[in-house]
């Protein structure tokens, strides 16, 4: 009879296992930068830009030197005799640290001050005197492009317009053909707006240089703490092994502290010239109006389609807004992210994506909040093309989708801009929601409220995407190869330590990465410790973002846990005195094939490898793996809503919300189900109430908690999740892809499209996100579509 531990009473996958992490959490005791104070420190607080775009004639400091605990002020002029004025960007553009010639959006880093407390600081910033000349502003890529538009960054040897990049991907001329012979072509426009992470924490950093051992140690918020490392190491000619970034507690990421901000770089020089401790935490405006923009993409499409619904070709145009410096984090080869992972879950022959890039007057955009790269706006522009045309042919929007699907045998499928999608059960998924939603009854109902003037709408969103860069032969941030790694130490005692490279910001890495151990090796999970964001320590990694975490490092994890089990194996021959051939594994347990009675459990073998190992083995049990996947993993998801909206006053309700979400092997179901009603919420969020926007001016409208509404559990609708259908991911070592970002990435059109279904027989076809009740309104008592792309009249 075996003698194996019980996985799920160890731990290990599939247990919910609560979060470790937790315990500090809710007990106040966690440990986030500002929580931080080091001996003799001082604060930086940053006066940023009143304007969009003007020119700077002078910067008049000497009152804020003036002013008692002031230690020091930084402008850009000071930076740039030690060539730091400007930073390369990850997408090989470079940003201005603090503005020298021109500002060019509101809110950006104009002086820093650095004083005993951070009121001295602020009060300082306010006496720096600036005197600008303002310049006409560009809000939007139309205006970006127009004759006799201002150049933004002029600062820029041949850049003589606003356009960024232009770039296209997939068959042009196959596309076109596709077209030719349709017959029927659907077409959609909208705007994805701006919209922000806005993590409860803000950024912030504490830079300590030493000046007796000449290193710098960085307290920061950030979710890549490696890459911030060679990015410091690079920009302040540092090097390497001097520079120690610690990330401690992240109060929320979502993208927003994958950038390198200017106040990181500030602190740094501030605390290398004072040789003491500089601590810069950003406050709420500064985070909503300056850091970590997303989206704000402008997409034109077309679908090809033949009568009874088969999809012959797609073409997308995109514009993408990017603000006045092109920072995004994303991977070289692909100037507008992952845009082409859009249709991957439909079987379409041929495609064809063009993009364009432009500079505004806006902060730096194009993170991925909760996202792989712009697919979140991928995956909305594709199921609101997706309603668009099942509505244009008169189709069921079920059966449309159904019809198009990639099938579950003609996995792994090449998409038409080149993708391999692994795995999935596609139509089985559309089944469990279709099934718990009551489709057939809500079409029913709908068309009988209809008739008493009532609008009922259901959407329906139904998405593959992908998840978990690299593998390193596509995939890189600023030519460094997208992959992860993993460290695992057993004690003697049978007890671990895991390190990886990444850094979780609240997805519970600490719980879950054990229970991978657990699963590996047959350790409890209360047994291993996990620790992670410490430069020094952690072994490299790319960090967490993408929904990568789990595809990447998690997959390092049980590779190391592999190699300690080999070595393990080897332990036990030696202890069980036979030859290792005659060894057989079950979980926590070695055995002789023969006697299955005769075993030693992982915790002896530990024992072993520091008292008894056999003559010529390296003694200790640890070991560090490098995981490079040798593709994304694809998980799929359906979501679909129903709502009702008051004809009256535009305002729509929820009615109800059904997600059926196959992200392969769940390691933890309760995690994984916390993932998924944090994306929803997030989801409902983007779709119905986050309003941030520009005026003509560039004045950042809706930057305050009183227009961009976080969902709290008071508005959030409940959610039912479905987790019935397991699709392994075949190239991941335990089967599990990632979830992370599907609800936020596909969640938003089903919002839309629900909405939108209420209003059918109006000829509406768009109303941009968020849908706010006088955009309905107008769409419902003007029968046209509504867009949301600023700049907004001064009066909305
Ligand atoms: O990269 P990030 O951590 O944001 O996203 P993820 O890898 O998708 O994982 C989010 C959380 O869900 C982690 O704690 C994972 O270990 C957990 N997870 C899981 O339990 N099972 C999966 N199949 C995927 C993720």
């Amino acid at each position: 009879m075996s003698q194996a531990v019980d996985e799920i009473k160890i731990g290990g996958l599939g247990a919910s296992r609560k979060r470790v992490e937790d315990s500090r959490f809710i007990r106040g005791k966690g440990n986030y930068t500002d929580d931080i104070t080091l001996p003799g420190m001082l604060h930086m607080e940053i006066l940023r830009s009143p304007l969009a775009h003007a020119r700077i004639k002078s910067i008049d400091a000497s009152k804020a030197w003036d002013i008692p605990g002031v230690h020091l002020v930084l402008t850009g002029e000071m930076m740039a005799t030690r060539n730091l004025a400007w930073m390369p960007t990850l997408s090989y553009d470079t940003q201005a640290v603090l503005a020298t010639d021109k500002v060019r959006f509101q809110g950006q880093e104009v002086a820093c001050v650095i004083a005993d407390d951070p009121y001295i600081a602020k009060d300082a910033c306010e006496a720096i005197d600036v005197d600008y000349e303002p310049l006409p502003v560009i809000v939007n890529p139309e205006q970006a492009v127009a004759d006799g538009a201002p150049v933004i960054r002029d600062d820029k040897e041949n850049q003589a317009d606003n356009v960024i990049y232009d770039w296209e991907v997939g068959d042009g001329a196959g596309t076109d053909a596709a077209f030719a012979a349709a017959d029927v072509i659907s077409k959609l426009r909208l705007h994805y707006p701006r919209s922000h992470p806005s993590p409860i924490e803000c950024c912030g950093s504490i830079a300590d240089f030493n000046r007796a051992t000449e290193k710098l140690t960085v307290y920061m918020t950030t979710q890549a703490p490696h890459i911030i490392r060679a990015a410091v190491a690079l920009v302040a000619e540092l090097p390497e092994h001097m520079i120690r970034i610690i990330s401690p507690d992240i109060g929320g990421g979502f993208g927003n502290k994958v950038p390198v901000y200017p106040g990181y770089v500030c602190s740094i020089l501030a605390s290398i010239l004072l040789e003491r401790p500089v601590k810069w935490i950003e406050d709420k405006s500064g985070n909503l109006i300056s850091t970590g923009f997303a989206r704000d993409v402008y997409l034109d499409g077309e679908m090809a389609l033949r009568q009874d619904g088969k999809i012959l070709a797609v073409r997308m145009h995109t514009d993408a807004d990017h603000g006045a410096f092109f920072s995004d984090a994303q991977p070289s080869k692909f100037k507008i992210g992952l845009m082409h992972s859009a249709f991957a879950a439909y079987d379409i022959p041929v495609a064809h994506l063009t993009a364009r890039g432009m500079y505004t007057n806006k902060a730096p955009g194009g993170v991925a909040y909760r996202c792989s790269f712009r697919v979140t706006e991928a995956m909305f522009f594709q199921e609101r093309m997706m309603q668009a045309a099942a509505d244009d042919l008169g189709m069921d929007q079920a059966a449309f989708r159904r019809m198009n699907f990639v099938r579950d045998e003609d996995f792994p499928h090449r998409t038409p801009f080149g993708f391999l999608t692994d795995s999935g059960q596609y139509a089985k998924c559309l089944d469990v929601g279709l099934k718990a939603v009551g489709y057939v009854d809500f079409r029913k109902q709908q068309e009988e409220a209809r008739a008493r003037g009532r609008l009922l709408g259901l959407g329906i969103s139904t998405m593959t995407e992908p998840l978990g860069a690299g593998n390193s032969r596509e995939y890189d941030i600023l030519g460094i190869k997208m992959f992860d790694s993993a460290e695992l130490k057993v004690h003697m005692t049978g007890k671990a330590i895991v390190r990886t490279g990444a850094r979780g910001q609240g997805q519970g890495h600490e719980t879950t990465w054990a229970q991978i151990v657990a699963h590996e090796l047959g350790i409890p999970a209360e047994d291993v410790v996990v620790e992670e964001g410490d430069t020094d320590t952690a072994p490299f990694g790319m960090g967490t973002y993408a929904s990568r975490s789990t595809p990447v490092a998690g997959a390092a994890v049980a590779m190391v846990a592999r190699k300690i089990r080999a070595k393990a194996r080897r332990l036990a021959a030696h202890l069980l005195e036979v030859s290792e051939e005659d060894i057989e594994w079950e979980l926590g347990r070695f055995y002789v094939r023969s006697a299955p009675d005769r075993g030693v459990t992982i915790q002896e073998c530990a024992m072993a490898a520091y008292s008894n190992m056999p003559d010529g083995m390296e003694p200790g049990l640890e070991n560090t793996a490098y995981y490079d996947p040798p593709n994304l993993t694809w998980p799929f998801a359906v979501y679909i809503v129903t709502v009702e909206v008051d004809p009256e006053t535009g305002v729509w309700d929820v009615l109800n919300m059904v997600a059926v979400d196959d992200c392969g092997v769940r390691i933890n179901p309760m995690i994984v189900e916390g993932q998924i009603m944090g994306g929803l919420t997030e989801a409902y969020a983007m779709s119905n109430m986050q309003f941030i926007t520009f005026d003509a001016d560039g004045n950042c409208v809706g930057a305050n908690y009183m227009d961009y509404l976080l969902p709290t559990a008071w508005e959030t609708p409940g959610f039912e999740l479905h987790s019935e259908v397991v699709t392994p991911c075949p190239h991941h070592p335990i089967g599990a892809k990632g979830i992370g970002e599907c609800a936020a990435v596909g969640g938003p059109a089903a919002f839309v499209n629900a909405v939108i279904d209420a209003l059918s027989g109006t000829g509406v076809r768009n109303i941009d996100m968020p849908l706010l009740p006088d955009r309905v309104w107008e769409a419902i008592t003007q029968r046209h579509d509504v867009s949301g792309a600023p700049p907004v009249r001064s009066d909305d």
